[in-house]
């Protein structure tokens, strides 16, 4: 490979359970678009999560930590979270065990915007009644690095009881405003707008009729909207937007939101999408970045071969777009599109699919296992014209 093709070192971080199943698809998906499109990568494992820590009393190598944090362009992630004899794995501080890596490199790297993109393709059949791809296609933009996950919180115990839990919900005006205009930057980015008008909008999820942080979060959006007049603003309480996602999914182009709020309605936004087998997303930062599918580890299915790979392996197609765009490398971009056209086609051909795609018009499908899906994207890939 010649020296001028820049070469980027990716972090691998498995994890538990089906992270180790469906991270090796992503890689694989990625080795093959190096190959086709002429791009160059140097991988780095490492293990982590409930079951490394309970070899070793460590979530993770200290030296993983390092080489992301100084010495990698990007970090793809599978899923933390172990169960044993029925009882989640967790630190002896209650934490569970795994969960700081995560919160190390969404903290430590400072990666504030949670970007999680909610596309129903199609040959996916889709769980809302009169819905089909052409109306669900919106990017949820979700603060991650303050909100109720900022650590904060404690318990008291008197005697034997514990009587009280406080979990603080810090919202700041420098954490709202830096993934606020995130979101209205990829709202123009994007440039195609809600798919029910094409317009461009930005939609503002809070409780701000009460809560004094979505207070902050909400002003700090009217400050930031206003740099951006071609986007049109649009606000929503969270409860109401529990019931629009389902009712009028077409409405939205990109949503922001504190923390938590994001978290619950992006597994929402997953079931509009096919369920989480097919949702991926970006942690980013000014200067990092991690992908991760938005599953977690699924012990309920992990070590069966069933796991859907679909969602890490658009991670990794996330990742190769945060590639492109920082460095400015239209290789990166190019194998990204291949690989979000490698699954279109998958999914509309229809036959190799995991067993979570195989309900309503497919639920006469016998389903693939999880290296069969990576197996026949790959195929895609490579019957593709190279760059
Ligand atoms: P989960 O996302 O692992 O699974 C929820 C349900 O969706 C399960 O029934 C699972 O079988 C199904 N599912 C998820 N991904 C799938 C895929 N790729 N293909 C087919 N079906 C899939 O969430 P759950 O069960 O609530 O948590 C399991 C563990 O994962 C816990 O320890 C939890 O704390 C951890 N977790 C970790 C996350 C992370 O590392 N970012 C995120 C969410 C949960
Ligand atoms: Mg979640």
């Amino acid at each position: 490979m010649s020296n001028l093709v820049k070469k980027y070192r990716i972090v691998v971080l498995p994890g538990d359970g089906i992270g180790r199943e469906v991270i090796p698809e992503a890689v694989k998906v990625l080795k093959t678009v190096e190959e086709h499109v002429g791009l160059n990568f140097d991988f780095i494992e490492f293990p982590c999560g409930g079951e490394y820590y309970l070899k070793t009393g460590l979530e993770w190598p200290e030296e993983a930590w390092l080489t992301c944090k100084d010495e990698s362009d990007a970090i793809l992630f599978g899923a933390v979270g172990w169960v044993k004899n029925g009882q989640p794995v967790r630190l002896p501080n209650g934490d569970l065990a795994g969960a700081n890596v995560i919160f190390a490199l969404r903290f430590g790297l400072d990666l504030y915007a949670n970007v999680r993109p909610v596309k129903l393709y199609p040959g996916v059949p889709c769980h809302l009644a009169y819905k089909e791809a052409k109306h669900i296609d919106f990017v949820f933009v979700r603060e991650n690095t303050e909100g109720i996950y900022a650590p904060i919180r404690g318990a008291l115990s008197r005697g034997d009881e514990e009587e009280l839990a406080v979990d603080v919900r810090v919202i700041t005006k420098k954490g709202s405003e830096r993934v606020i205009r995130y979101a209205f930057n990829l709202s123009v980015k994007r440039g195609k707008g809600a798919p029910l008008d094409k317009k461009l909008r930005v939609t503002c999820v809070d409780k701000s009729n009460l809560l004094r942080g979505c207070q902050l979060f909400r002003k700090t959006y009217e400050i930031v909207a206003r740099e951006f007049p071609q986007v049109e603003r649009d606000y929503i309480y969270v409860d109401t937007m529990a019931m629009q996602m389902v009712c009028i999914p077409e409405k939205f182009d990109v949503i922001v939101s504190p923390n938590m709020f994001g978290d619950i309605l992006t597994d929402l936004g997953a079931a509009l999408q096919g369920g989480l087998g097919m949702a991926p997303s970006g942690n980013i930062g000014d200067k990092h970045a991690m992908f991760e599918p938005v599953h977690g580890s699924s012990p309920d299915i992990a070590g069966q071969g069933k796991a859907n790979p679909i969602a890490a392996i658009l991670a990794a197609k996330m990742m190769l777009e945060w590639l492109s765009e920082k460095h400015i490398d239209q290789k990166c971009k190019k194998a990204a599109e291949m690989i979000e056209k490698a699954v279109e086609k998958v999914l509309i051909d229809g036959k190799i699919r995991t067993f979570d795609l195989c309900y309503g018009s497919y639920s006469n499908i016998q389903p693939s296992k999880t290296s069969k899906v990576g197996d026949a994207i790959v195929e895609a890939i490579k019957s593709m014209e190279s760059f």
